[in-house]
């Protein structure tokens, strides 16, 4: 075992502090890694806040890229020296949508067995199964993805979690091809990267919809062909105006209210797809025409994670990133030390940055 320092939320609302982590030898299937960078993610504040779970204390942090130290016995997919991403959904090869061949369903994700404590023994539980504003993070090896060590580990991070749900959520959960028209409802992060994503997936023409114009000036670099305030333009009538009065063939509700989802409903062309991606508060409802549901046909969607499969995603989106055809920097707002996620929370809530991100 080891002695590191990370960055713990002790009680529900309690500013989040740095603390002494005691980090196990890996255990059979587990890896530890030492973290070089880790982006400050909505969930996390959502952890401090008991929006999760009341599981506390919580070592927070899970958009992380570092190098691997060391591996339990029987791991053979990284070892020793490994530039890798964490991921938050180690897939089982085991559960009933592994043997049907789609992992990226998996129902039986798996974390690190052994639990990092605080030096007085109360057992940690990591954010996500992560837990990487830590200096060091015990995690599953499945959670250690391999990528192009060319990538600065604070870009290459971003990928593990809403960079990835982005960008996933267009290319992999509404299947963007070549010409289609996209909008997309909140621009932050996730909308961001699904902005990045449909442009990468050759989609013609990208709506990017947002109530914070220095969110809308973002995506016009990630690749939005047109923009819209949606304090003060109908965003339905407007995506309906840029696309012959049709609606566009996907949108993309990236901030998950009940009202930003019938508008992505409503925005949509017949046949069209909605996909969700932002996270609904617990206990909102949604009432939508049921008539229309049907005769709209098409598909309306959720996307977890962009419906990725880390080992297939992740090294391609890298490379591409390497090839200068995906602006993963464009996300890191800001870089900060480990003790700096407290302010990064509000400087988040403030609407600021994209990503805040620790640097170790
Ligand atoms: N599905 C997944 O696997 C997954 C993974 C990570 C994050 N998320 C979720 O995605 C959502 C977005 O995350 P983020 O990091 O981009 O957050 P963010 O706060 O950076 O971005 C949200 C954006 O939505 C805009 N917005 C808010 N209300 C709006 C409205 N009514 N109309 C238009 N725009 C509006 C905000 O101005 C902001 O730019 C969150 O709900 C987050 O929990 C989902
Ligand atoms: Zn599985
Ligand atoms: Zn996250």
């Amino acid at each position: 075992m080891q002695h590191v320092r990370g960055v713990v939320a002790r009680a529900q609302g309690e500013p989040v502090s740095v603390e002494t982590v005691v980090v196990p030898d890996p255990g059979p299937g587990e890896a530890v890694v030492r973290v070089q960078a880790c982006g400050v993610c909505h969930t996390d504040l959502h952890y401090r806040e008991g929006g999760v779970n009341d599981e506390f204390p919580f070592l927070l942090g899970h958009e992380a890229a570092g190098v691997v130290e060391s591996v339990g016995p029987g791991v053979t997919e990284v070892g020793p020296g490994d530039f890798v991403v964490l991921n938050w959904r180690a897939v089982c090869g085991q559960c009933r949508a592994c043997l049907r061949g789609r992992p990226w369903y998996c129902f039986d994700t798996h974390n690190a067995r052994q639990r990092m404590t605080l030096l007085d023994g109360t057992e940690l539980t990591p954010a996500l199964g992560i837990g990487a504003f830590a200096e060091k993070t015990l995690v599953a090896a499945g959670q250690c993805t391999k990528v192009d060590p060319a990538a600065r580990p604070e870009v290459a991070g971003l990928l593990g979690c809403g960079v990835m749900a982005g960008i996933g959520a267009a290319v992999n959960t509404a299947g963007v091809g070549r010409g289609d028209s996209v909008a997309v409802i909140g621009c932050g992060g996730v909308g961001g990267a699904a902005v990045a994503g449909s442009r990468l997936a050759g989609a013609g023409r990208i709506i990017a919809v947002d109530l914070d114009d220095r969110k809308l000036d973002g995506a016009r670099g990630l690749g939005a062909t047109h923009t819209v305030n949606a304090a003060n333009t109908d965003p339905v009538e407007a995506v309906r105006a840029l696309t012959g009065g049709f609606g566009a063939d996907v949108v993309i509700d990236a901030v998950g209210t009940p009202s930003t989802y019938e508008q992505a409903f409503r925005a949509r062309d017949l046949a069209g797809t909605v996909v969700l991606v932002g996270v609904p508060t617990p206990g909102t409802r949604l009432e939508l025409p049921l008539a229309e549901v049907f005769g709209r046909g098409g598909a309306l969607k959720s996307s977890w994670y962009g419906d990725c499969l880390p080992s297939r995603d992740f090294p391609v989106l890298i490379d591409l990133h390497l090839q200068g055809r995906l602006d993963l920097e464009a996300f890191v707002s800001e870089t900060i030390p480990l003790d700096g996620v407290e302010k990064a929370f509000a400087t988040m809530r403030g609407g600021d940055v994209l990503r805040s991100v620790v640097l170790l």
